[in-house]
């Protein structure tokens, strides 16, 4: 049995696509409907309220296009809004559990960092399930709400002073504490990896929650026979917004000229 409908795959901008490139690697003959919330990003500062109407929104939309499975590819929502899963006829993943787990495996001395939206600190998502597994664990948290719109405006190289500038002032408190491995608990992160490397030294393991998942749902559709027999059809990328700067992104991020995103009506849905 193969199932050729898409993974539907959504985040508030950008930051999805660093998932989608984790799927592509170990899932390549499978298709993705990505959605990117360009006109409302970002999530990460909203209140749960907004945040779960929104998801749920997100999650019409890609329904609509008839996918077999929907990964909520964004940090904030798979924290504060996962509960909207109940309502859907499609397997849900999010990305906040297999990246704590990915973390607890890694970690050596037991001190994981966490860094994420403000909503997402604030819910303990990922503290909450590294406890649950390893109760001795040392979880040191930080919100850094300036890296989703440096990703945004594309400032992400390791020599650009205003984002070397913002990791070392959100990320110092957290290496001073010795932590060996650091959940990077935004989706957007992935994307300034260069900058969090060179501030974090090579001592500290960075956890990126698309591979986690990624894997996940690998595992999850062989299981329940549901891949793709290769003969999918075309990906596809829809934005709020339509942003030029999306386009290029995700073509410079994926890896691949044919990407054209095309802009649908959120409110609408
Ligand atoms: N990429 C998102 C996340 O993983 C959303 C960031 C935002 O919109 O604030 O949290």
């Amino acid at each position: 049995m193969s199932d050729n409908r898409a993974i539907g795959v959504f985040d508030s901008g950008l930051g999805g696509l660093t998932v989608v490139k984790e799927l592509k690697k170990v899932l390549p003959g499978e298709s993705v409907v990505y959605f990117g919330d360009t006109g409302r990003v970002p999530y990460g500062n909203k209140s749960r309220e907004i945040i779960r109407r929104y998801a749920q929104q997100d999650e019409r939309l890609l329904l609509s296009h008839g996918v077999k499975l929907i990964i909520a590819a964004c940090g904030t929502v798979s924290s504060v809004a996962k509960d909207t899963e109940k309502e859907l006829p499609v397997p849900f993943v999010e990305v906040v559990s297999h990246a704590s787990a990915a973390a607890v495996k890694a970690t050596k001395n037991g001190k994981i960092g966490v860094i994420g939206t403000v909503a997402t600190i604030k819910s303990n998502a990922h503290k909450n399930y590294i406890l649950g597994r390893m109760p001795d664990a040392e979880v040191y948290q930080n919100s850094c709400p300036l890296f989703v719109p440096l990703v945004e405006e594309g400032i992400t190289s390791e020599n650009d002073m205003m984002a070397l500038e913002a990791a070392k002032r959100y990320l110092t408190p957290i290496i001073e504490k010795g932590v060996d491995t650091l959940i990077l608990g935004c989706t957007h992160y992935p994307v300034l990896s260069d900058v969090l490397k060179k501030v974090c030294g090579d001592g500290v393991k960075l956890i990126n929650m698309g591979e986690a998942t990624a894997a996940y749902v690998k595992q999850y559709l062989t299981e329940n026979d549901m891949l793709s027999n290769g003969d999918a059809a075309a990906d596809r990328y829809l934005v709020s917004d339509k942003s030029e700067s999306f386009s290029e992104m995700a073509r410079a991020l994926l890896g691949s000229e044919d990407i054209e995103a095309e802009t649908v009506d959120i409110e609408k849905i």
